[in-house]
Parts: C-alpha cells; structure tokens; sequence
C-alpha cells in the first residue's frame, strides 16, 4: 500500500501546490484591479445547488492536485477583492495577510503558553500595547487578540463583572444590569444572555435621529434601573453601529459612567480604526474615558478573520477575569505573566492571528490604514451626494462611517422593491451589496471595505440597480 503519510509530506508537492496557488491568487488579484463585470463579485447559486455541487464532488474519486478544488471554492464564493464588493463589513484582506495565513497554519503555535506561542504572545503584547497607547490609555494598560468581535464583547463584559465585588451565586447576581444602545450588535445582548442575566436586564437606550446613543436620557434610564433595583455595572458605546455606522458620543457616555462608578466598554469593532485619521478621529473623542475597548483587525484593518483586540485601562483588572487553575498549563495563576495569554483569554488554543496586523504595521506603519480610512469614508461621502442628487433614491441618513444606507424611492412598493431589486442584483454578480431594516423599512445597506473601488463604480451601481427596478420582471 502507498505510504500516503510520507507522501503527503513531501516538501516538492507542497513547493508546486504553493505555487501554483500563489498563481492563482496574483491572477485574481489582477482582475480586481478592473470594473466588475456579470458574476465577478458573486456567482449566486440556490443554496439546493450548492450542496448539490459539493455533495456530488465529495462522493467523487480522490484527487491529485488541489488546485481545481480551490478553482472551486474561488467561484462559488464572494469575491472580496473585486471592486463591486461593497457588501458586509469583512475586510478585503490585504494580498500579504495571505502568506501570514499560510505561515500561521503551518506553524500552529497554539499560543495559550508561552513555549507554544513565543513570537505571538510577544507580538500580541506590543501590538495591543500599541493600540492601547493610540486610544489615550498609559502603561497600565493591557491586550489580549480574540478570535472575533463577538468573543470580545463577551470578554470585556465579563472583565467589567470580575471588576465588581463578587456577586456570583447570591441574588444580587441576578440585579445586575447593563445599559447600551437600541442599535448595539448582538453579541453584547447574547454576551448578556451568556453570563446568566435576564434580558430586562439589558437596558436598550433609544437613539436620536442619526442613530446615536440618546446621552441625554442616560440619567433617566439608570434612575429608572436604580428604582427597580437594578445595579448598573456596565454601559456600553457604539463605535460605530452596525447597521448604519453611527457614532455614539463616548465623551457623555464616558462623562455619565465616571460620575456613576460603571464600567465603559466601546464596541469600536468596525469603527475605532478612524484612530488613525486625523480627519476622522474626531468621532472617538471621550474614547479616552473607556476601560476596555475592542476593535477587529479583520474589519477596517485589512486582516482575515477572526482577530480582535480588547484592551483594556488597567491591566490589574483584566488580569481578575479569568481567575482559574490549571496546573497542568501554568503553575501560578495569580501571577501577572503577560506571555502565558491563555490566562487572560476565553480560548485555550489559538491561533497566531496577530501575525497579520504585527506584519502590516511593520510593512506600512499607520499610514496605510490613515490612507484606508480617509479613501472609503470619503467615498462613502459621496455615494451619500450621488445618492442625494438622483431623483429616485434616499439616503436613511447622512453616513458618519463607510456604511451608507439608502433605497430606491416607491412610495408603499420601497420595501418589496428593495428588496426584489437586491436579489436580482445579486444575480446579476457584478455587485454585491447588503439590505437592513430601519425603523421597519427595508433599506440597501454598502459598506466601502475595498480600497480598490472606484466613484465609477459606485456610480454604476446605482444604474444597474435602476436597471432592475425598470425591468419587467420587478415591475411585474
Ligand atoms: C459593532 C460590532 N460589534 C461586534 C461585532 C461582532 O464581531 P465579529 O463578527 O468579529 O464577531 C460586529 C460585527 O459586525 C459589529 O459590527
């Protein structure tokens, strides 16, 4: 019988693999630099054909080279790297972060102790010190990279209790609450949920008309709370929102949770990189006040996902989050050790993830992301004026972010319209954009996350969408 092992590990296979998926890759990166034609951004399939696909090749006979399989996978998935990729907030990765990616799998440290991660915990800890120090934080400052937006939410959150005198197991447990805006991510609602609390618990405070926190009615509602004991330990900011990009104000939110002793977390996810902008940076003002901070390197900073820092004002209380034992891992768990991450993190195993953003910086420094941030939320400044100047859309609001959200004008007809006008567009493939309900209307949702689109594409898009709206099949 073949010795499949040796074969599989032959150094001359994975060279030309490699190789040739390099290839492969440069050529679609060539053709990114293009106006998007039918189907180039997404080859839409019924989820029925998809499996269908995959199914029939599964049973298929075994192959040889893997590149017809990667040819596979390539057109049947979203191609973030075309210029009519305006869809969700993942980043179009940087061309570079794909060698790290190969460099991250084929290393595997797993990073939870020191030995299995010295590079990473070493990087992680100046990366995140670095991002700590850009948001105004001091040398007390610590970080910790999680593998997703979501997973830091939920370590923030959890920091913030450990923060507290203990009330886990008595009643008391049960009053604790925490305030954030109606239009906060999910994941701070389930990270809610997570640690046990009843979701009257979580309270939602309305925003104004640009979407923002109402900070004015913060007293109201933690008064209202108070009376119902509630103990408020926890209030956290948008930076941005998700599904229109709004900027809470973190100076009133920061103001609001000094005076009451609670702990400030900003979910700046999507939007804290505008840090790096001095035209932009302006909507992180109070940022300052946070005791954590989370932000995903694989949004707005051109790293594959999952990777998120969550930093935090004082390492001394992060530190008492995940108190635990595992003597098998680390002998003293009380002891501040920066370089045995897992003591700090949710996850056991991780990858070395931070390998994408420690690269980037070292090969660019903060002018690609200052060039980054200024190109797509200017650009998303003008889609807004194109929008405005066209007589059969509006804007649901003037975009503070890269996210803009907009419709086709049809009086009762906008949201079967919108909504119809999205999936064909989707079929169509040179676009791939995203819908979100407002106030209970239907709305086309882009996010600028590609550097290499351009105002004529967005200028196209609204036409095809035209197009669409005008063709038989939508208009019956
Ligand atoms: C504001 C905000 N917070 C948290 C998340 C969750 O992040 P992740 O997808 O990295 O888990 C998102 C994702 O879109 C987000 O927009």
């Amino acid at each position: 019988m073949e010795d499949l092992i040796m074969k599989a590990y032959k150094p001359e296979t994975f060279r030309s693999e490699a190789h040739q998926l390099v290839e492969l890759l440069a050529t679609e990166l060539e053709k990114a630099h293009s106006a998007p034609q039918k189907k180039d951004t997404i080859n839409w399939e019924s989820p029925a054909e998809q499996l269908a696909y995959w199914q029939n090749d599964f049973n298929s006979p075994l192959i040889n080279n893997p590149q017809q399989l990667f040819r596979s996978v390539m057109s049947r998935s979203v191609n973030l790297h075309s210029r009519g990729y305006i869809g969700h907030q993942t980043a179009t990765t940087l061309p570079v972060t794909a060698l790290t990616s190969a460099l991250i799998s084929f290393f595997n440290n797993g990073m939870a102790v020191y030995e299995m991660g010295m590079a990473g915990n070493a990087m992680e800890k100046v990366v995140t010190g670095y991002m700590a120090t850009k948001f105004g934080f001091d040398e007390e400052a610590s970080g910790i990279v999680t593998s997703g937006g979501t997973l830091g939410n939920l370590t923030a959150l959890l920091a913030a209790r450990a923060a507290m005198p203990n009330v886990l197991g008595k009643p008391e447990y049960g009053q604790l609450a925490i305030m954030v805006s109606e239009e906060a991510h999910y994941s701070i609602e389930r990270a809610v949920r997570i640690m046990g609390l009843p979701a009257e618990n979580i309270i939602k405070v309305p925003v104004n008309d640009r979407f923002q926190m109402r900070a004015d009615t913060l007293e109201h509602y933690y008064k209202e709370a108070t009376a119902k004991d509630q103990k408020v330990f926890c209030i956290v900011g948008c930076a941005c929102s998700t599904s229109i990009g709004a900027y809470d104000d973190l100076e009133a939110i920061g103001q609001f949770a000094q005076k009451h002793n609670i702990w400030f977390h900003v979910d700046g996810a999507h939007g804290a990189p505008v840090i790096f902008s001095p035209v932009y940076s302006h909507l992180l003002q109070g940022i300052e006040k946070a005791d954590s901070v989370m932000v995903d390197f694989h949004k707005m900073m051109m790293a594959p996902s999952l990777s998120t820092a969550v930093l935090f004002k004082s390492a001394r209380q992060a530190g008492k989050t995940f108190l635990q034992k595992a003597e098998y891992l680390w002998q003293d768990q009380q002891a501040d050790e920066w370089y045995n991450s897992g003591k700090q993190t949710f996850e056991c195993t991780k990858p070395m993830t931070i390998l994408h953003t420690y690269t980037i910086m070292r090969l660019y420094g903060d002018t690609l992301y200052q060039q980054h941030i200024d190109k797509l939320y200017g650009m998303a400044g003008e889609f807004a004026y194109m929008v405005h100047q066209h007589e059969n859309f509006e804007l649901a609001c003037e975009p503070q972010s890269n996210i803009v959200c907009f419709r086709l004008k049809a009086g009762a007809e906008s949201n079967e319209l919108n909504r119809d006008v999205l999936q064909r567009l989707i079929e169509d493939g040179r676009f791939y954009i995203v819908g979100t309900t407002i106030k209970q209307e239907f709305y086309l949702r882009i996010t600028l996350m590609n550097p290499l689109t351009q105002k004529d594409d967005l200028e196209q898009l609204l036409s095809v969408i035209e197009d669409l709206a005008m063709s038989d099949a939508v208009m019956g």
